[in-house]
């Protein structure tokens, strides 16, 4: 959905969607990393809740967490910038370890992530004995490495039916496993982790906007709570949220998601409305055009994954892109 057009261009496609003294700010550093790109032989992967400047600035390939992973494995450049949170670039090197995989501030985490450690996993099969574990790729790699499949927002019923068990663990996040559950027979074991930004959202305050503006079309990210996705037209990830504003091409719509998206949505749709609840996600909000610029010059903020706990995470992403792929053929 995007593209990197000249700077000429790419002012006026941020101007809808940044101030314009923040444009004019961001335009020469959107230039020297592009040649730093050049030089280091480069490629920028970005998050769909980057900011415009990164997302439309400087990023090769932008996406959900579902095609950042997939993507990652052809990338054939000696270094991947992750401009997006701490599991995102280790999934990234878990796929591509010949590759120097780093990410602009070592910082950005991600509540989920932190809401279970591998012990926590080994507890949970001692306590189910024989039930498989699947996993949100929002975990570490350390957990990724106990689990028998990983998932994402984009594949999680998909991949839990492909198991075709009658019970399945699902961790860490309570809402996408509440979701998922409401989507299928199996019966889930669910852990008590959450996003911070998507729980604070409310039903309540979906049917505030209804009543605001009347036929608003409303998409829900499924870590919303179960209220909140009784009250969307849409549920999806990241990506089917782009695909179905593409498709249906709404007059108005509302994103019940990271304040970020309805933005980098925005510049692609500028005849569609976005009225944009904000909820920020801090930890996508550590990654700024300086820090990309800096890791890129300096080489720093590398990601490294221990060789024997890659080895063991990268089946559990493994298997879960191959559950896509049998799809597929
Ligand atoms: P997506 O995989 O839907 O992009 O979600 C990732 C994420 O962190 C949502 O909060
Ligand atoms: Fe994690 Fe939520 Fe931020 Fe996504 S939005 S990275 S799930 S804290």
């Amino acid at each position: 959905m995007k593209g990197i057009g000249s700077q000429v261009d790419l002012r006026s496609r941020l101007a809808g969607v940044m101030p314009a003294l923040d444009v004019e700010m961001a335009l020469p550093l959107i230039a020297e990393i592009q040649q730093l790109k050049r030089e280091r032989n480069a490629v920028v992967l970005a998050h769909n809740y980057q900011t415009p400047d990164i997302f439309h600035g400087v990023a090769d390939i932008v996406g959900d967490s579902l095609a950042l992973a997939r993507r990652a494995i052809d990338v054939d450049a000696d270094v991947v910038v992750m401009c997006g949170v701490h599991f995102m670039a280790e999934t990234a090197k878990l796929l591509n370890p010949s590759r120097t995989v780093l990410i602009p501030d070592a910082r950005a985490g991600c509540s989920l992530a932190e809401s279970i450690t591998a012990a926590d996993v080994r507890e949970l099969r001692a306590k189910h004995p024989g039930v498989p574990v699947v996993a949100y790729v929002n975990t570490s790699a350390a957990v990724k490495a106990e689990v028998d499949v990983c998932c994402t927002s984009g594949n999680a019923v998909e991949v839990v039916e492909s198991l075709g068990v009658p019970k399945v663990i699902f961790l860490p996040d309570r809402y996408l496993g509440e979701h998922v559950a409401s989507q299928t027979g199996v019966e889930l074991i669910l852990w008590d982790g959450a996003c911070e930004v998507h729980e604070r959202f409310t039903g309540a305050e979906v049917r505030a906007f209804r009543q605001q503006r009347e036929g608003i079309y409303v998409l829900a990210h499924p870590e919303c709570p179960q209220d909140v996705l009784a009250e969307a037209d849409f549920v999806g990830s990241t990506a089917a949220m782009i695909d179905a504003v593409a498709q249906a091409r709404p007059p108005e719509v509302v994103m019940i998601t990271e304040c970020s998206m309805s933005d980098n949505v925005a510049v692609e749709f500028p005849e569609v409305r976005f009225t944009r609840p904000c909820n920020l996600c801090p930890h996508m909000k550590r990654i700024t055009l300086q820090g990309v610029r800096d890791c890129l010059r300096d080489l720093s903020g590398e990601v490294r994954v221990d060789a024997a706990v890659a080895a063991r995470a990268r089946q559990s992403v493994e298997r879960m892109l191959a559950v896509g792929r049998r799809r597929a053929a």
